[in-house]
């Protein structure tokens, strides 16, 4: 393991004959440590440069258990999962990504959270080999004292993905640090985000209703109602899209979204902009965290970090996957198997409970003037009132349920999921094989039961200390 540390820093050294600065990375791509590791938590994280100055933080709540290695450099420890390959590699320069010798291993399988990157969604899904063809994301900087940063560093934050979830997708360009999830903790709970300063994404995103809300649709600034159900930020992080009709790719472009939306928070980038670089404290943590002032992108890269954080799994249902028989109750069991059996399964694709595809479930679509859905973003008619498909995981926890937030509970949703969907000229032909199952109201029943084996762990927080 050593042999391979040393012999990966003779690459570095090498490449640093060619494009000098080894341990000095260009700005952006200089704060990316060891963040993207998903594997279960080592100790051999290494936070280059700078101290945690851990701000006012209930850190632990967001994430349990890691505490964050403080100043351990490089190699300290390696436990049984720091036999990963990549989690082995010293960082040298992000900028001489392709002079690393890639992983040639392959991850040595730790069947739940292999450790590899996962950037993409793609390689997320498969746990095994591909990893090798991602630039290595090494956790650690060999060589902290030395370098000199260009941008800040951070501390790394060692993502723990709970049971039964794949590894999670983390951009290139936003690796988390337990300072930047700080300050996206206290953006996401910060009113002064809104024009009025009345409404925070925790108003309708709330962590104590499974971070979502429990109204049929949100009210924004000044009362105003919106015309779509909140929903829940658990697990957003592997979505494909984001918003139920697919409008924003990654966390990062939704995060601006509701800021300028003028009937959930009303204001203007600008303005936000503006307002939180008059306030001493957030100057100073952005341009500890990114180097700059507030900018909106960087507003939307610690607020997407963040919510990087609220992940959901460890369920009885991933403990029944894991091998634990007694985990799933008899009728649990039973929907699961009608689950698997008519069709469910197809769109709501385990372990996420979501293919992340859009289809016309005919929900609200006999209102007068229908919601469009996807067909607003593709300008298809074809798409015409098709919704992604919303994640199951906590679904017992978030009524109420659909678009347009129409089913107050979840076995008024499953009963129209049940029938296949209602009809309407648009309906999707995917929901046939449901409606062909003809699911019987006891099997209903059993799959309103399994649906709440998909409820598991996910961090309960308070909000934190505003500037
Ligand atoms: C006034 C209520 C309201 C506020 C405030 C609000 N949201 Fe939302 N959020 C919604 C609604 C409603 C949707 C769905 C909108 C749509 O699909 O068109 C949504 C969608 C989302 C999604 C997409 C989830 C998914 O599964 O597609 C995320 C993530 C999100 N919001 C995060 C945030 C963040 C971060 C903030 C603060 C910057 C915020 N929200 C502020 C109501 C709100
Ligand atoms: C063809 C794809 C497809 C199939 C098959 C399907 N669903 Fe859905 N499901 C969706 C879509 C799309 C929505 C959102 C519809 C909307 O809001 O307009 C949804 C919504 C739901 C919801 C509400 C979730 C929420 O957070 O609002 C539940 C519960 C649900 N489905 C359960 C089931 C069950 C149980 C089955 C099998 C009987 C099933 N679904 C089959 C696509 C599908």
């Amino acid at each position: 393991m050593l042999q391979k540390t040393l012999s990966r820093w003779l690459v570095c050294l090498v490449a640093v004959a060619f494009l000098t600065g080894c341990p000095k990375p260009a700005t952006e791509r200089g704060q990316k440590p060891a963040a993207h590791t998903t594997g279960p938590a080592t100790a051999e994280a290494a936070p280059s440069a700078t101290q945690p100055a851990a701000p006012s933080t209930t850190e632990q709540a967001a994430q349990p258990s890691e505490a964050q290695p403080a100043e351990q450099p490089s190699q300290a420890a390696p436990s049984e999962e720091a036999a990963k390959p990549e989690a082995q590699q010293p960082a040298p320069a992000p900028t001489q990504q392709e002079a690393m010798p890639a992983p040639e291993t392959t991850p040595p399988a730790a069947e739940s959270q292999p450790a590899q990157p996962a950037a993409q969604q793609e390689s997320a899904e498969k746990p095994k080999g591909e990893a090798s063809s991602q630039p290595a994301e090494k956790p650690a900087d060999p060589q902290p004292a030395g370098a000199q940063r260009a941008a800040p560093q951070g501390t790394p934050y060692e993502v723990k993905v709970p049971l039964g979830l794949p590894p999670l997708p983390i951009p290139e360009d936003n690796p988390m640090t337990v300072e930047k999830i700080e300050l996206g903790k206290m953006l996401y709970f910060d009113k002064r985000v809104s024009a009025d300063g009345s409404v925070s994404c925790a108003t309708c995103h709330d962590p104590n209703m499974a971070w979502a809300e429990h109204t049929p649709t949100s009210k924004g600034i000044h009362g105003q109602v919106g015309t779509r159900n909140a929903p829940t930020v658990i697990n957003a992080a592997y979505a494909t899209s984001q918003f139920w009709d697919g409008r924003a790719k990654t966390l990062e472009e939704q995060a601006l979204g509701p800021v300028a939306n003028p009937i959930e928070m009303g204001h203007t980038i600008e303005g936000m902009v503006q307002s939180l670089d008059g306030i001493p404290q957030y100057k100073e943590l952005f341009q500890k965290v990114f180097g700059t002032g507030v900018t909106p992108e960087n507003f939307a890269k610690a607020i997407a970090a963040f919510e990087r954080t609220v992940l959901s799994g460890n369920s009885p249902y991933d403990r029944y996957r894991a091998g634990d028989e007694n985990a799933l109750t008899e009728a649990q069991k039973r929907g699961l198997k009608v689950f698997e059996e008519s069709g469910c399964a197809d769109c709501h694709t385990p372990p996420l409970f979501s293919s992340y595809e859009f289809y016309n479930a005919g929900v609200g679509m006999n209102k007068e003037k229908p919601d469009e859905g996807r067909k607003a973003v593709t300008g298809k008619d074809e798409d015409f009132g098709k919704f992604r498909v919303p994640s199951l995981r906590e679904v017992a926890n978030t009524a109420p349920y659909f678009h347009d937030g129409s089913a107050a509970t979840l076995e008024e949703a499953v009963a129209v999921m049940a029938a296949g969907g209602i009809d309407n000229p648009h309906r999707s032909e995917e929901f046939d094989t449901v409606r062909e199952a003809k699911i019987t109201p006891e099997q209903q029943k059993d799959l309103v039961e399994f649906l709440k084996a998909l409820s598991g762990e996910y961090p309960k927080i308070e909000p934190p200390q505003l500037p």
